[in-house]
């Protein structure tokens, strides 16, 4: 890491496994990351990802957001926080599609009562940036607005697909059932919507005849491991711009110089991964 980049500070959500968690540990221990994780949150507990960060000695917690949103957690928390104006937030979200109004405002007072808990576990470490890696929650506006504000955006998350194709959980088992014969993964902002925020680096893979969901997973999630501590890089550096164009969506700009090779390095790779040449079918 050269001298002149800031080293971030990164929060990681998880819901489970945690093996970008894993990359990005890595990549710190090899003086790799211009960051260092200081807090890992899961959303429920026995997520694979907790032991791991033990096992580096980072700090980790779990908010349970099953039990809150069942309300068998005490749905208070949000009165010990900042008021929150639920029908102002309702016209900002862009995740609850519920068409009953008041449906829709019980579930988005639970989301807020387990991002409240979120919150101020988050801001005992002071992160810099916040890494969702596998964390398989939608965030509110409430969320979303306390880190990306005043033209900063905070929150990042990797998406297994080439959005904005295949937005939401399953977006290998997507590929493969469209038929798709190159697949990708995105790393990019979030923002009200689902995996719809400002693209900021994107990577791809073939398909081969014969493979099955196992084998494109693999082979998107050697680039996650790839793109996702690139992307932390190019944020110290400096090297990611964000561009507002007044009558379209933000758009994401690299400034890095080496930008080609980097992804030149990223086809390279994913054509080096074994091919699958037998039919199943
Ligand atoms: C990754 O494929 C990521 O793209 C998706 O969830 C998976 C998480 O894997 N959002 P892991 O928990 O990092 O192993």
């Amino acid at each position: 890491m050269s001298d002149s980049r800031r080293s971030l500070r990164l929060a990681v959500l998880i819901s489970g496994g945690g093996s970008n968690l894993q990359a990005f540990l890595d990549a710190a221990s090899t003086g790799e990351l211009s960051g260092e994780v200081v807090a890992v949150i899961s959303d429920r507990t026995g997520a694979y990802g907790l032991v791991r960060a033990q096992k580096a000695g980072i700090p980790n917690h779990v908010v349970d957001y099953a039990a809150i949103l069942r309300g068998e957690r005490e749905a208070s928390l949000v009165a010990s926080g900042p008021s929150v104006n639920m029908e102002d937030l309702d016209r900002k979200q862009r995740i609850l599609r519920n068409p009953d109004p008041q449906k829709r405002l019980d579930r988005l007072k639970r989301l807020v009562d387990a991002e409240q808990e979120l919150i101020g576990i988050l801001d005992t470490y002071r992160p810099d940036i916040i890494c969702l890696a596998g964390f398989m929650r939608l965030l509110t506006p409430h969320f979303l607005h306390r880190y990306n504000s005043r033209g900063q955006w905070r929150v990042l998350n990797v998406h297994p697909a080439l959005l904005p194709a295949f937005p939401g959980e399953h977006g290998y088992e997507d590929t493969l059932a469209y038929g798709c014969k190159w697949g990708g993964i995105t790393v990019h902002f979030v923002d009200e919507g689902e995996d719809s925020g400002p693209i900021i680096a994107q990577a791809v893979y073939p398909l081969w005849p014969g493979d099955g969901v196992e084998e494109i997973r693999q082979r998107g999630l050697q680039l996650e491991y790839a793109v996702y501590p690139q992307v932390i890089n190019w944020m110290a550096a400096g090297y990611v711009e964000i561009r507002d164009h007044p009558e379209d969506r933000f758009r994401v700009r690299i400034t890095d110089p080496a930008y080609p090779r980097i992804v030149e390095g990223w086809v390279m790779k994913s054509l080096q991964c074994p091919v699958v040449t037998f039919d199943r079918g």
